[in-house]
């Protein structure tokens, strides 16, 4: 990771009073100072501030249940932002691992560990997300085969890929991708001349939201595992 954000993991220091500690010299790698903060440095190095050995705090791994129109975004917008259910310090070291539209519920991941949310957004990895959704029109006969086959979204250079559909009641289905396209779910359903009217999101890969609406919880260890083995 870079120095500056070592610096943050390890400290209380802000990004910007950490770049301002690293250019004012105070700060050594192995035992050479470094004033450059994009220095790349890897936890088992010896750095030091002022003479101080730092250790950079444990990575984070949080589930949320992101309540209907939030933002999955670091900052508040037309709404407030997911991560004002976060009743902890340093949130704004956090990230969301694949966002979901203001008016999604369900299950967002959050994290400082760029490379763990890197499993699951790189399309790459085809890391399952199931969601619930609510219809305007009851499904037709077709569109599991559709979703199966792949669909054909305005815009977009390729088919998605393939998609698995369960209805549970005939204007209520689950829907099961492994990518995450601009509002790809309400897509899908537009291409085939239905509606979303409700969306919730509630799994993705091995980790099922299992919390009420506006909570969040530290992930288990085989729950943040089961992204690292991809
Ligand atoms: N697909 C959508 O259309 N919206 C979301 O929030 C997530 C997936």
């Amino acid at each position: 990771m870079r120095l500056d954000k070592f610096l943050c993991k390890s400290t209380e220091l802000t990004r910007s009073e950490a770049v301002a500690s690293i250019e004012a010299a105070e700060v050594s790698v192995n035992g050479e100072v470094v004033t450059d903060s994009a220095v790349q440095v890897h936890e088992n190095n010896n750095i030091t501030l002022n003479g101080q050995v730092l250790t950079a705090r444990a990575s984070r791994y949080i589930m949320v249940h992101k309540p209907l129109n939030t933002l999955s975004s670091n900052v508040d917008g037309d709404y407030p932002s997911v991560m004002n259910c976060l009743d902890m310090e340093k949130v704004c070291d956090l990230h969301i691992a694949g966002r979901l539209d203001a008016d999604t519920t369900g299950l967002v991941l959050i994290t400082d560990d760029g490379r763990w949310s890197f499993n699951i957004i790189n399309p790459k990895y085809h890391c399952e997300k199931v969601y619930r959704v609510s219809l305007r029109d009851p499904i037709t006969a077709d569109i599991a085969q559709k979703f199966a086959r792949g669909m054909q979204l305005q815009g977009e250079a390729s088919l998605t890929r393939p998609a698995k559909l369960e209805e549970l009641e005939p204007k209520e289905v689950l829907l099961t991708i492994t990518e995450g396209r601009y509002h790809q779910v309400k897509r899908m359903f537009a291409a085939v001349g239905n509606r979303v009217n409700a969306l919730h999101r509630q799994q993705i890969g091995d980790v099922t939201l299992d919390i009420d609406v506006g909570r969040w919880r530290h992930l288990t260890a085989a729950e943040i595992n089961s992204f690292s083995d991809n």
